[in-house]
């Protein structure tokens, strides 16, 4: 798609003409980013909107248009913007001092939370992102069982280390990425999502140091695990003394205060997590069994003989961070949060779904916990909305998009008040509301019919 197969568009146009200083912002950015951009998932032809502030479910842009956000922070915000209570611990946290180089109590309590909350946490390390996690992660199996190979799946996503980036939205014949180094990519084998059969071929084989895998599925269920797979995958990694690491980034205290692993009942090794865990601001972890976190405690290796894992990180576990986080954690242990708005996300999927019946478009909105997706369907399939299955879907045509029909769905929501994600879908927060879940229905019908009036649909 380029800008030239947009600029007939009367979305782009209403687009346009609501967002200039966006566009002026967009302008500039092109001369010191890459795009413009500072994270992929943020793409959007002609331009994205530049955000001033955000309350709640709700942000504004620089133009001072409002929208209703499902974006959540690309899923950090399970509390929606601005929390009272997060904002307060950070600010507490800020006069006191950002970085001491030194222990904190804030750390302290921050951990003591996810132990509380998270099943298999028996020890946590902090990291400043989730994709330093899943390294780490990775790299603890590889220490602990002395196997080298990782088993990953297509389309599931664990940030962009070079371990296990190819395969995510590409490249699912296991071949490298640009710039990742092709021995790096061979030790990474790459199977079908769901595929338990090959799990276990190449398991038997004895070199696999870790299974990895977003445990609801790739983009929070876009591409969805049967839970019996995850049962399945904990026997088999047992059995053949592979390390299971479930990928919580997303999942983490949002499935459930304790992720995707309370709500499930299978209980990994280790556990990344990032987001919703730092409340809002920079940090990741990695959990799970004290024999491997072992690996980075100096006395235990020098007991156990063996040699540690370094690891550093300027900002891990930072005091505002963890205030933030400790707070958002414990606001998530006591209250209702994930159950709110897993509530509203199974009733926006609804009501999505009675616009696409009512707009006669062959698309489905589906989901599970607080994420929704919308299929659209390029194999062009008979669909009941509401009877939609996505375990019927393989993950081919489940992440096919037409790009030119998601990038005007995207700018129509925007003209209609709300930012959806590039999936297409979001994620829900706790702080969206009754009202937020009709303007969105409405926006996303008024939004079927601009592109249905532009021969879109
Ligand atoms: C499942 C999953 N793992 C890892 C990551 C990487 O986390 P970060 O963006 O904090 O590096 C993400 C980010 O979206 C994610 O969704």
């Amino acid at each position: 798609m380029t800008e030239s197969s947009l600029s007939n568009s009367a979305i782009v146009a209403a687009y346009r003409e609501k967002s200039p200083s966006s566009a002026e912002l967009a302008g500039q950015a092109a001369q010191s980013f890459p795009s413009g951009l500072t994270h992929d998932s943020r793409y959007l032809q002609p331009y994205g909107i530049y955000v001033e502030r955000a309350e709640g479910a709700h942000k504004w842009d620089v133009d001072g248009n409002e929208y209703v956000d499902y974006f959540g922070g690309h899923g950090a915000l399970l509390l929606g913007h601005n929390h009272p209570q997060v904002l307060a611990a950070m600010h507490s946290a800020l006069d006191a001092g950002t970085h001491f180089g030194a222990s904190h109590a804030l750390e302290l309590r921050w951990a003591q939370a996810v132990q509380r909350m998270v099943p298999c946490a028996e020890r946590v390390r902090f990291t400043s992102s989730g994709t330093e996690a899943t390294l780490l992660a990775l790299r603890l199996a590889r220490a602990h069982t002395g196997k080298s190979k990782i088993i990953h799946f297509s389309t599931h996503f664990h940030g962009w280390q070079d371990h296990v980036t190819s395969g995510y939205s590409s490249h699912f014949d296991g071949a490298p990425t640009t710039g990742v180094l092709p021995g790096v990519a061979q030790q990474s084998i790459l199977l079908r999502p769901g595929d338990i059969d090959a799990v276990a071929a190449v398991l038997a084989e004895g070199e696999v140091a870790a299974v990895i895998l977003e445990p609801t599925g790739a983009t929070f269920g876009l591409v969805p695990v049967d839970p019996d797979h995850l049962a399945a995958l904990r026997e088999l990694t047992s059995k053949h003394d592979t390390v299971l690491v479930f990928d919580e980034v997303v999942t983490g205290f949002r499935v459930s205060p304790g992720g995707a692993q309370a709500a499930l009942g299978v209980i990994p090794d280790l556990a990344t997590f990032a987001k919703i865990l730092a409340g809002g601001l920079p940090g990741g972890a990695v959990v799970g069994r004290k024999d491997i976190l072992d690996l980075l405690d100096f006395e235990a290796e020098v007991r156990a003989g063996r040699e540690k894992i370094a690891h550093q990180g300027t900002f891990n576990a930072n005091p505002v961070s963890a205030a933030a986080g400790a707070q958002a954690l414990d606001i998530i242990a006591t209250t209702d949060a994930c159950e709110e708005a897993n509530a509203y996300a199974a009733a926006l999927r609804k009501g999505l779904n009675q616009a696409i019946e009512a707009e006669g478009v062959a698309w489905a909105a589906y989901g599970t916990y607080s994420g929704f997706h919308i299929f659209t369907n390029t194999g062009k399939r008979p669909i009941t909305p509401s009877k939609f299955d996505s375990f019927d879907y393989a993950f081919e045509e489940l992440k096919a998009n037409p790009p030119e029909v998601v990038t005007k769905l995207r700018l129509a929501m925007l003209v209609n008040g709300v930012d959806i994600t590039a999936w297409p879908g979001g994620t829900v927060s706790a702080a969206h509301d009754e009202d937020d879940l009709k303007k969105t229905v409405a926006a996303f019908r008024k939004s079927l019919v601009m592109l249905k009036s532009e021969g879109e649909l």
